[in-house]
């Protein structure tokens, strides 16, 4: 393994520059050559390769978002893309690929296997912790923290208004940001897309909740099957029409900002990890930490599943709420 390529792919995910300083250190430090690709899919197919050298990642592993940018690539699932993708990576001398992202960017990879024996190792980047075969992605832990810094001002501002938010957050079809999140900042209610949302049952619990406190946060995953925060705060306002509330949906603010200690370190982990895998012969898998242990898992495995909420913390959040 002479040269390795990394490049980041899909929606950005904060620690994703710590987890490409790891991956350039670490093939430095066994010297290998490495080749960042700008724009994700899209930049391998235009050949935007750079060269990458230990001090090309200086001063990044604080900063959100990606200094390779990223793409969510339609030309990669595309044969004409895939096959100019594969010249690229033969014309650069690519001999083992890292890719950060989540699972569209581990399916394209798997996808691409079929024409293009080049190892491919990921790092799970996404905010949304939907891989199996990883206790934390990369991304996770700074966009919860971020909406609970969010709910707790709004949970202010809720309080001296006696007023009922609904507060949309991210996940895609994973409602594990809602969860957690919702656990933290005291929620009243969380609506995820893993359990069916009983309206009715909302409805009695926001009329028969503790009396002295008006001010109520019901956390609403993106993709919740009754409906995103608008459409369920209007059902209830139909119901409940004395009940003053208003709705907040946080979007692409859970995407950015500075990783936190734990993204850093868990990110740092997983691109060391996947230079030592590339070099261990390993191809097509995901690195991943569960049990705070590296382990590996298919990229076929990894994109299959979503992650399921812990049965204690759904059971919990109903008793605590
Ligand atoms: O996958 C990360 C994520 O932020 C999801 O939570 C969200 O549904 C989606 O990306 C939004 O993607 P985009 O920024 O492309 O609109």
């Amino acid at each position: 393994m002479k040269t390795i390529a990394v490049f980041t792919s899909g929606g950005d995910a904060p620690g994703m520059n710590a987890c490409l300083r790891a991956v350039v250190r670490t093939a430095a430090f066994n010297g290998i050559k490495v080749k960042g690709i700008l724009n994700g899919y899209d930049g391998m197919i235009a050949d935007n390769f750079i060269d990458m050298d230990a001090s090309a990642v200086a001063n990044i592993i604080h900063k959100g978002g990606t200094i390779l940018k990223t793409a969510r690539s339609k030309s990669f699932f595309t044969k004409a893309g895939q096959q100019k993708a594969k010249a690229n990576l033969t014309k650069n001398k690519i001999d083992g690929v890292v890719v950060i992202g989540g699972d569209g960017s581990f399916k394209g990879a798997l996808e691409f296997s079929k024409m293009c024996k080049i190892p491919f190792v990921g790092c799970p980047g996404t905010i949304d912790n939907d891989l199996v075969g990883t206790d934390y992605t990369i991304g996770y832990d700074t966009a919860i923290n971020t909406v609970i810094d969010a709910v707790d001002k709004i949970r202010d501002t809720a309080e001296s208004h006696g007023r009922v938010f609904f507060v949309e957050v991210m996940g895609r079809d994973a409602g594990l940001i809602a969860l957690r999140s919702g656990l933290a900042s005291g929620a009243e209610a969380i609506l995820i897309p893993e359990i069916k949302t009983n309206i009715n049952a909302l409805i009695k619990k926001l009329k028969s909740g503790r009396k002295e406190k008006k001010s109520k946060i019901v956390i609403v995953s993106e993709h919740d099957d009754a409906g995103g925060a608008f459409k369920i705060s209007e059902k209830i306002k139909l119901a409940l029409p004395e009940i003053d509330i208003r709705v907040s949906v946080l979007g692409h603010i859970q995407r950015g900002g500075k990783p936190s200690c734990m993204d850093r370190v868990n990110a740092s982990r997983m691109g060391y990890a996947a230079v030592q895998a590339l070099l261990g012969g390993k191809k097509h898998t995901m690195i991943g930490i569960v049990n705070n242990k590296i382990t590996f898992t298919p990229f076929a495995k990894a994109v299959k599943h979503l992650q399921q909420p812990h049965p204690d913390l759904v059971q919990m959040m109903e008793i605590l709420s």
